[in-house]
């Protein structure tokens, strides 16, 4: 088995010095390759900047903005068996990324934002014969919202997980099927979680 995995947030720059993202420490996706590597398979770990080392015996990629994590992901994934999406891909990006500084004004400033490309969404539309799983992370409507994400994103399992899991060192998630039906429900540290998460999968492909 041949896993590519993504974690930890991406960075979208306003200026050379500036950027957006997010609080993601990469914790679980890099507990997902720890666990995949002591199974036996091989990991590709495609991952934003975070202060973890990279797990020993992985193929490591380190990518910083999301369109970095798009291309050198579809470069990686049609040599895998399938993919397990951690990352907290920042959703939005500056329309334009400014050359030097940008200088204080006086006044307010407008940025404006465009969308970011879905990685996982590109590669749930290219993945033929092999697996996806995603990861939502939500705050209302948990079940019906994560379903939403799965189908639109072509996904075979989704993992839903709460804003709580953000920088924590335990979590809380289920497994939905594209039924809609909960398949899992495992709790506890992200190591826990990540080692319940390879043994499923391991019966199911
Ligand atoms: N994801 C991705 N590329 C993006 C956004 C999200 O690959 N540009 C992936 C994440 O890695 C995760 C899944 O999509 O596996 C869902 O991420 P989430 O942030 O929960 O959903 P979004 O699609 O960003 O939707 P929203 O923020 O509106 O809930």
């Amino acid at each position: 088995m041949r896993l590519l995995i993504t974690a930890g947030p991406t960075r979208e720059y306003l200026d050379d010095v500036r950027y957006l993202s997010n609080a993601s420490s990469g914790r679980m996706g890099y507990a997902i390759a720890d666990a995949a590597l002591a199974a036996g398979w091989d990991v590709v770990l495609v991952s934003g900047p975070v202060d973890l080392a990279p797990p020993v015996g992985c193929e490591f990629h380190s990518v910083v903005t999301t369109q970095q994590m798009r291309d050198t992901c579809l470069q990686l994934f049609p040599g895998c068996d399938g993919v397990i999406a951690a990352a907290a891909v920042c959703d939005y990006r500056p329309r334009e990324r400014i050359t030097g500084k940008l200088s204080k004004t006086g006044g307010p400033v407008t940025i404006e934002m465009i969308e970011t490309d879905d990685v996982l969404a590109e590669l749930g539309q290219i993945k033929e014969q092999r697996w996806v799983v995603g990861f939502a992370l939500e705050a209302q409507n948990p079940r019906e919202n994560a379903l939403q994400k799965l189908r639109r994103k072509n996904c075979d399992w989704i993992v839903l997980n709460g804003p709580a899991a953000i920088g924590a060192d335990t979590n809380d998630v289920e497994l939905l099927a594209p039924s809609g039906d909960a398949v899992a429900h495992w709790t506890g540290t992200k190591k826990d979680i990540a080692d319940q998460l390879i043994t499923w999968l391991s019966a199911q492909t």
